[in-house]
């Protein structure tokens, strides 16, 4: 079991066709470095690994697991899949969080960037105030250097930047 789901996660099946345009993502990211920020909250530093694997299908399978810069204590955490419309440069990131927040966002490829934003978004009955209203992520990758910014609304605060960081492969 563990040999095969070595065998999954290191991208040994053959990439299908639908997802070469985000055959750029594939692979583990890792920072010590990353940024925080929002006009309600203090800055803050954060360490994040991401992984994005593949298995065949036309979907690409990620994890981003966040921690405390200085504690190295999990913080956010998120699992979900991404997409792409056949014949398009349409995407979709399907996420779930550890926070109570499921999200399918959408918007495109291209080259090596993908943007996307929050379509629908289902939150806790019991969630933590303030509700947030839209996500948006960029991800961009330069050689061996993987960008994300991630900005976000929620029902206080508009569209503001709330994440900036830069990966390294691994
Ligand atoms: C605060 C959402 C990712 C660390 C917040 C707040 C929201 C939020 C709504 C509260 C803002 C306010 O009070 O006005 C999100 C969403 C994320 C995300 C939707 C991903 C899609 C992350 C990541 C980290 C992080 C990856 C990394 C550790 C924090 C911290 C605070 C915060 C430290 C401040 C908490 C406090 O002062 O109580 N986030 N966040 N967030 N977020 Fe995020």
């Amino acid at each position: 079991l563990l040999y095969q789901r070595k065998k999954m996660t290191s991208g040994e099946a053959p990439l299908h066709d639908l997802i070469k345009p985000l055959g750029w993502l594939l692979g583990t990211w890792r920072s010590e470095e990353g940024f925080g920020h929002y006009p309600t909250i203090k800055d803050f530093k954060y360490g994040e690994e991401l992984q994005f694997f593949q298995v065949g299908q036309p979907n690409i399978q990620f994890s981003f697991y966040a921690w405390h810069a200085d504690t190295k204590k999990p913080m956010h955490r998120e699992i979900g899949f991404i997409r792409i419309k056949p014949g398009t440069n349409q995407v979709a990131l399907i996420g779930a969080q550890n926070t109570g927040l499921a999200e399918v966002e959408e918007g495109h490829v291209e080259g090596q960037e993908m943007k996307t934003e929050t379509q629908t978004l289902a939150r806790l009955s019991f969630g933590t105030p303030p509700a947030i209203r839209k996500i948006s992520r960029i991800f961009k990758r330069n050689g061996d250097v993987l960008e994300q910014v991630l900005s976000m609304e929620t029902e206080n605060t508009p569209m503001t930047t709330h994440l900036k960081i830069s990966y390294q492969k691994v």
